[in-house]
């Protein structure tokens, strides 16, 4: 296995498992606001500090950048990290989360892992070797038209984000698919894309921790990603949009004149 996916896939279970603790002693869980609509927990923060020992026990010169403590370190390797992706579901005991780790060097994602602790589910990709579940090769959907596609998409809750643009896009497309998912973690979202679980999946104002191991798991399971307008997708991209190669097309045409 791909040293740095190795790494990860530990660093995932380590936190998981803490996750899932918590997950079921619920006493311990002190969340605070961070924003209108967005919570972080000491359990977020915990997690995060495992990854992250996790990763400087076998790579102490690699920079990090994750969620909760921001940016650390200055490499040419960078590990981007969401220790808990979903953190509302977490903290209402709905039982979908996940932890998601990326590996980039020089800019380019060469490992990520995507962990649903609850499912013991563990979504991985290595740049050039495909991707798996658990040990079981993904791959996407073959569903070509939006007619025969589930989608799944995120709403725009925070404060500042424009509900009007989004509702044009859910307009354009929700009356042509078979139905949109709203789960609540956009790594797990990403992860059922390249497992064929969903056909697509599209929100606008994720971050690079949301997105960077998912949109490699995605593209390793031979599907596309690209900001909704179908131009190259950076962690920096306002919006994003995943989906099979037939249905990414047909996607993009239904949305093109918005
Ligand atoms: C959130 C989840 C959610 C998405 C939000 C993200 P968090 O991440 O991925 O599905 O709609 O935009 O911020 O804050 O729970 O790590
Ligand atoms: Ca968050
Ligand atoms: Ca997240
Ligand atoms: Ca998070």
């Amino acid at each position: 296995m791909n040293a740095y996916k190795t790494i990860a896939v530990r660093a995932a279970n380590r936190a998981g498992d803490y996750i899932a603790k918590a997950f079921n002693d619920r006493d311990r869980i002190i969340s605070q606001s961070k924003g209108l609509n967005d919570f972080v927990s000491n359990i977020d923060e915990q997690a995060e500090y495992l990854i992250i020992d996790t990763i400087k026990k076998s790579y102490p010169d690699h920079a990090i950048f994750a969620e909760e403590s921001g940016h650390q370190g200055n490499s040419d390797t960078v590990w981007v990290i969401d220790p808990l992706d979903g953190t509302t579901n977490f903290l209402r005991g709905i039982p979908h989360f996940s932890i998601s780790i990326a590996v980039r060097q020089k800019g380019k994602t060469v490992a990520a892992v995507v962990y649903d602790p609850m499912q013991d589910e563990m979504f991985s990709a290595a740049n050039g070797s495909g991707a798996q579940l658990n040990n079981k090769r993904l791959r996407v959907s073959n569903a070509k038209k939006l007619e025969n596609a589930l989608l799944a998409t995120g709403f725009p809750f925070r404060e500042g984000q424009d509900l009007s643009k989004y509702l044009e896009y859910f307009q354009a497309l929700y009356p042509h698919c078979i139905d949109m998912r709203r789960a609540g973690s956009a790594a797990l979202d990403l992860a059922y894309v390249a497992a064929g679980r969903l056909d697509g999946f599209w929100e606008f104002g994720l971050s690079d921790w949301d997105t960077a191991a998912g949109a490699l798991i995605v593209k390793e399971a031979g599907g596309m990603v690209s900001d909704i307008k179908g131009n190259q997708y950076t962690g920096d991209s306002a919006s994003i949009l995943a989906a099979n190669p037939g249905l990414f097309k047909h996607f993009l045409q239904t949305v093109k004149n918005i």
